[in-house]
C-alpha cells in the first residue's frame, strides 16, 4: 500500500514556527518515527508553500496511490483550487490539521476541502498523521475483503 503525506505552506517550518502551537519536532525527525511505526507501508512525503505545486501533487499522487493525507495549511481556509483538485482524482484524501482549527481564530473555522475528502482529524498534534494512516491502512484491507466476497459469489 502507497500513502503520500502532503504538507502545505509554512508547514516546512515545524518545531521553530509557534512551538506552542505546532510542538517543537521538525517533520522530518517525525516522519521517520512513522515510517518505523508502518514498515509495510510505502510512505511518501511532499510539502510546499506554493499553492500550484500542491495542486499538481494531488492530481499526480491522487491517480497513482491508494491515499493522501493532507494538510492544506492555510489554504485549506482560502483555495477552491485544492477543493477542486481532491474532487477529481479518485485517491481518497484524509484532511489532517494538527491544532484545533476550531479553537481558534473565527478565519480558520471554515474549510474549502473537508466537504471532498473522506473525513477529517484536528487537534491531534502530529499524532492525527499516524491516526489517519491507520484509518486508510484499515478501509483499504476491509475494501480487499470485500472485493474477495464479490470474487466468491461470481459478481465480479
Ligand atoms: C494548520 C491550521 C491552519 O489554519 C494553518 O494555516 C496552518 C496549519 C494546522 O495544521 O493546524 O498552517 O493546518
Amino acid at each position: 500500500m502507497k500513502i503520500a503525506i502532503i504538507n502545505g505552506p509554512n508547514l516546512n517550518l515545524l518545531g521553530k514556527r509557534e512551538p506552542e502551537i505546532y510542538g517543537r519536532q521538525t517533520f522530518e525527525e517525525y516522519f521517520e518515527e512513522l515510517k518505523k511505526i508502518f514498515p509495510d507501508i510505502q510512505l511518501i512525503y511532499f510539502q510546499s508553500n506554493s499553492e500550484g505545486e500542491l495542486v499538481s501533487k494531488i492530481q499526480e499522487y491522487g491517480f497513482e496511490l491508494d491515499g493522501i493525507i493532507l494538510n492544506s495549511g492555510a489554504y485549506t481556509h482560502t483555495s477552491v483550487a485544492m477543493r477542486d483538485a481532491i474532487a477529481a482524482v479518485p485517491a481518497a484524501v484524509v484532511e489532517v490539521h494538527i491544532s484545533n482549527v476550531h479553537a481558534r481564530e473565527a478565519f480558520r473555522h471554515h474549510s474549502y476541502i473537508s466537504a471532498v475528502c473522506v473525513g477529517g482529524i484536528f487537534g491531534l498534534g502530529l499524532k492525527g498523521y499516524e491516526l489517519a494512516i491507520r484509518f486508510l491502512e484499515e478501509r483499504d484491507e476491509t475494501r480487499d475483503e470485500r472485493d474477495e466476497t464479490r470474487d466468491e459469489r461470481g459478481e465480479r
